[in-house]
């Protein structure tokens, strides 16, 4: 398919059923994601596959809205592994783990929409309390949450789904 319409026809799924994703298809997404570019090639990013039953109530403690998915990647980026930018005036503590670990979920997220696996990006959760809860290293900062699996026959898009702003609001030619 097309990539633009790839594009056009994910949507958050909020709706998901129980059918598991397959092993092979899990392998595909994570690939997806390990050849993602990231700042100076550091790869910092973390990922935690959560989808045992345990793992998931972890998870939904913390406040994030799995939405019965059953399969969710964590992802996180090593802050002792991060490409860090202190030359940058602006922001002398920048660091590329939120950029790293977005295209590294972006490219997991479209992927698994290749493969008809439903997606969710999450970030409402405390993220003090993922890290407790998962006992994380230190250094691994979460950042996303990234909810797969199948629709349920409830499937649809939200309503903001339709809802995007013309190309004139968000671009500017100069
Ligand atoms: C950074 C980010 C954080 C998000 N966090 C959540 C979340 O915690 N819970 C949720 O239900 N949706 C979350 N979303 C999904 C957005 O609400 C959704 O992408 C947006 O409303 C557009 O709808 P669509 O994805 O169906 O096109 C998040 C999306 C992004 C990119």
């Amino acid at each position: 398919m097309d990539f633009l319409e790839l594009c056009k026809k994910r949507f958050s799924e909020r709706h998901f059923s129980d059918v598991p994703v397959e092993e092979e298809k899990l392998l595909k997404i994570l690939e997806a994601g390990r050849i993602a570019p990231t700042g100076c090639n550091y790869q910092p990013q973390r990922i935690y596959v959560i989808r045992s039953e345990e793992a998931m109530k972890k998870a939904v403690s913390t406040g994030a809205s799995l939405c019965g998915c059953p399969l969710a990647l964590l992802v996180c980026y090593d802050l002792s592994e991060v490409w860090k930018n202190p030359a940058d005036r602006g922001f002398s503590e920048y660091n590329c783990g939120e950029q790293d670990t977005s295209i590294v979920a972006s490219s997991m997220m479209f992927e698994a929409e290749q493969l008809g696996v439903h997606s969710l990006w999450i970030r409402g959760f405390d993220s003090v309390e993922l890290s407790e809860a998962f006992d994380l290293p230190e250094n691994h900062k979460p950042v996303m949450m990234l909810a797969l699996g199948y629709p349920s026959e409830k499937s649809h898009p939200a309503h903001l789904h339709f809802k995007r702003k013309e190309l004139s609001e968000t671009v500017k030619y100069i």
